[in-house]
């Protein structure tokens, strides 16, 4: 039987998510990749047990996940039954619906048919009677957003959504969608945008807009997928993400003048006494802005290297000029 680490909390750094009352742990693990046939259901618990010894209270999901759609919230579903079964209360979940899930003209985007009928169907395969947060996966330009909203807060209503959160909507966008939530009496919690130092759009408006609205953010795929980390810095290992099926990281991006770049980051993170993975999410959380960042691993052993990074979070102005000076040669 799992017992958890007594010491899970005493590492771990918990952040205020926006002015909500929500703390989310400065890493969160995410279930995107690793988390379908991928992976073995073992491989699967070893992580999950893992994440929650090391302080990881949030498990972020959504209904399309796996390989096949649906896969990871049904190994999170099956974690929750065994060995997380007494540990609901201390832990958040999360899932969303937006992206393509089922054939037809209501299983994917923003309607008020698509998101409930959805939230339904994750809530079955999690075993759960209501999710933590509920996001929008994406804004839908054909729906009115007083609809997808009003799906998001009619969530909550019924109980089986605490909060809710927007990925992947612009700045304006989130301003207006968080002013129709406000009507609504459901406040906009939190805000997944994709971030790393290889994409830095957020930088661009949507944090400053996240702060004025006092609402949270949680970077995704902070390590651009495992290139910002040592995965590719010989080359492009068997068993990784860009030399399997992905579609998201082909090994086409793994060039030659970005593999120098990375080379020259690790050197900055070796420096710091990090990994360039453990600089990486460091570096997405510096300053405090970022809520937390959603990791994916294919082991334990990246895990507990991606978590060491919460043991220094801080830049020193020069290292954050060298850097910057690096991120900018393209
Ligand atoms: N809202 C959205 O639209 C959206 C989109 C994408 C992702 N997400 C969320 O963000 C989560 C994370 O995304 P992601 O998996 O792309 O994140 P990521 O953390 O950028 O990449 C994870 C991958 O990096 C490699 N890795 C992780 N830790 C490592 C370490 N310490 N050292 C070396 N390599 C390491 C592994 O690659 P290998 O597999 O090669 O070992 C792992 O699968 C997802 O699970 C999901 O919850 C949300």
């Amino acid at each position: 039987m799992y017992m958890p680490s007594p010491d899970r909390y005493q590492a771990m750094p918990y952040r205020r998510t926006g002015r909500s009352g929500l703390r989310l742990p400065a890493l969160s693990l995410g279930l995107w990749h690793n988390f379908g046939s991928d992976r073995t259901a073992e491989t699967q618990g070893q992580i999950l047990r893992r994440a929650f010894d090391l302080g990881i209270t949030h498990f972020d999901l959504a209904n399309n996940y796996g390989p096949p759609p649906g896969a990871a919230e049904t190994a999170m579903g099956r974690a929750l039954r065994t060995d997380f079964a007494r540990l609901r209360d201390e832990i958040v979940v999360s899932t969303k619906a937006g992206y393509l899930m089922w054939d037809g003209p209501y299983g994917e985007w923003g309607s008020r048919k698509y998101l409930l009928g959805s939230l339904d169907q994750s809530l079955t395969r999690l075993g759960l009677d209501y999710v933590d947060i509920f996001y929008s996966h994406r804004p839908d330009p054909d729906t009115p957003l007083e609809e997808t909203m009003g799906a998001l807060d009619s969530a909550v209503r019924q109980g089986k959504a605490l909060y809710v959160g927007l990925s992947n909507y612009s700045p304006e966008q989130t301003r207006e969608a968080a002013r129709i939530l406000k009507e609504l009496g459901t406040p906009l919690l939190i805000h997944q945008p994709r971030y790393s130092m290889l994409d830095r759009w957020v930088e661009d408006g949507l944090l400053t807009t996240l702060d004025d609205l006092g609402v949270g953010s949680i970077a995704y795929s902070p390590l651009e997928q495992g290139i910002l980390s040592d995965r590719y810095l010989k080359g492009i290992p068997a068993g990784s993400r860009a030399a399997g099926s992905s579609p998201f990281l082909t090994p086409e991006s793994v060039t030659p003048e970005l593999v120098a770049r990375l080379r020259a980051l690790d050197l900055v993170a070796s420096e710091r006494g990090q990994t360039l993975a453990q600089m990486a999410l460091a570096w997405v959380l510096r300053g405090g802005r970022v809520t937390s960042a959603v990791v994916g691993a294919s082991s334990v052993a990246q895990l507990e290297n991606s978590v060491e990074a919460v043991r220094n979070l801080e830049f020193g102005d020069e290292e954050l000029a060298r850097i910057e000076e690096l991120l900018k040669t393209s």
